[in-house]
């Protein structure tokens, strides 16, 4: 049988997942591809690192070169994670007219058009199914089987971490830094957990998202972005007695000809799909004009479910190869669609509120939000704290414009009888 040369760029978490695959399952995946799959050179930055691993000698390099400018590895495997030498590395191998498969979602979201022309121009395959959502087939499907769709709109719970930490404060009514640690010890959550509980990744993922959906570049700086850091203990109560679950929610939307993106902690009715993905699982809706909803579900990182993508990938690329066929899987964009602002958003919101606890109060409130076209749905008091003369107050609006509610916000802030606007939360409707 012929042969197929694979670089590896990484052996960590996901890299070590890799290898390990083409290792053991080498004989049945070549089988599957027609075409034998061997690892020719694994990069990493230290050589003497222990491994999970133990790999044929003399496979592991420090020196790029010896994958990208090696006739051996017409397919290379960026896992490395980061911005660079990723791009470029990636860059380089697309002009040398090799194949190349990514899980590196930060470079698809910063240099995603630039590589798609690169990959087209050159007629070879840039492939990235694991970039987002890990081992759930997602990138296939919004390239190639919701071709025909004019996509509407996305909803995600695409960050395993910050889910799994969600999800410990509503269940178990811990507190935030109390499920950080606890996902730390599980090794969901990294050592620096800024990425993940900022929304940063969630961003990355959501702008490679809208590149294949809308099919148009979202620069990162218009996606809004809200972490969960903010979220406390009683805002999970206070969602629970008002029918809702709260997830840090990834959404886009076609409307128009213009796109929304955002990423920030809403509240989802409880009944739904989204609010039942519990843990480290990850889940995609998808609506498309024809199909409707989709939800993809799984498991969005570890070793495992992420080479499962890589690895697929690879045999795309190696079945074309042996059937001698053109890549077929690029992404062609439109032009780039205006990005609507924040403020342009109508949506229904959670307000909690710590004010002086007195008659006439709550009118106050009442009077700012309704000079502002902001309508109150509902007003529960709670936790009134007769030595510091305080109580919380919780509002839920009917849907207002983001513009109008910051105004009502910032003019709320200001009342002498509001000792802090404790949280804000958007509603995401079914
Ligand atoms: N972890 C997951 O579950 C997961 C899921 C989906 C997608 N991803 C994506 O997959 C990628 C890899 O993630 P990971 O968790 O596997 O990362 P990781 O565990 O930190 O591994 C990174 C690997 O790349 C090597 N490396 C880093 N910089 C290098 C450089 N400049 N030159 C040579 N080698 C370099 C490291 O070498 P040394 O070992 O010598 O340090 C290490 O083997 C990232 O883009 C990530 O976003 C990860």
């Amino acid at each position: 049988m012929a042969e197929i040369g694979i670089g590896l760029m990484g052996l960590g978490v996901v890299g070590s997942g890799v290898a390990q695959v083409l290792l053991q399952k080498g004989t049945a995946l070549s089988q599957q591809a027609g075409i034998t799959l061997a690892l020719r050179r694994v990069l990493v930055r230290n050589p003497h690192k222990p491994r999970p691993l133990s790999l044929p000698e003399g496979l592991l390099t420090t020196n790029p070169d010896d994958l990208l400018n090696n006739p051996q590895c017409p397919i290379i495997v960026e896992v490395m994670g980061g911005e660079e030498p990723a791009t470029t590395y990636i860059r380089r191998a697309l002009e040398a007219g090799k194949h190349v498969v990514t899980a590196n979602k930060e470079v698809i979201a910063k240099h995603g058009p630039h590589l798609f022309r690169l990959a087209q121009q050159r007629q070879v395959y840039l492939l990235f199914e694991a970039s987002v959502g890990g081992g759930i087939p997602l990138i296939g499907p919004l390239q190639r089987d919701l071709l025909a769709n004019d996509i509407l709109s996305i909803r995600a719970i695409i960050n395993g971490t910050t889910n799994y930490i969600l999800t410990r404060m509503a269940r178990d009514g811990v507190d935030y830094h109390t499920a950080l640690q606890e996902a730390q010890a599980k090794g969901y959550a990294e050592p620096d957990p800024t990425n993940d509980v900022e929304g940063i990744d969630a961003v990355y993922k959501l702008a490679v998202l809208a590149l294949l959906a809308f099919r148009t570049p979202v620069p990162l700086p218009q996606i809004y972005r809200e972490g969960i850091t903010h979220l406390q203990a009683k805002d999970f109560r206070y969602a629970h007695e008002l029918g809702y679950e709260i997830k840090l929610l990834a959404i886009g939307r076609k409307e128009n000809g213009t796109v929304q993106a955002r990423v920030h902690p809403a509240f989802v009715p409880s009944h739904t799909l989204l609010a039942k993905v519990d843990g480290a699982y990850n889940a995609i809706e998808v609506q498309g004009d024809l199909v409707g909803r989709v939800v993809f579900h799984g498991l969005g990182a570890g070793p495992a479910p992420t080479s499962s993508a890589v690895v697929n990938d690879i045999l795309t690329i190696a079945r074309s190869v042996k059937a001698q066929a053109r890549p077929l899987s690029w992404v062609n964009l439109h032009t780039a669609l205006p990005v609507r602002p924040l403020h342009d958003l109508t949506t229904q919101y959670y307000l909690r509120l710590n004010v002086a606890d007195r008659p006439g109060v709550l009118a106050q409130i009442a009077h700012i939000l309704g000079d502002l076209s902001i309508s109150i749905a509902s007003v529960i008091q709670k936790d009134a704290d007769p030595s510091a003369g305080t109580a919380e107050i919780v509002i839920m609006t009917h849907p207002a414009r983001e513009g109008a509610m910051q105004e009502a916000l910032g003019l709320i802030r200001r009342l002498p009888v509001v000792r802090e606007v404790s949280n804000l939360i958007r509603v995401e409707a079914e």
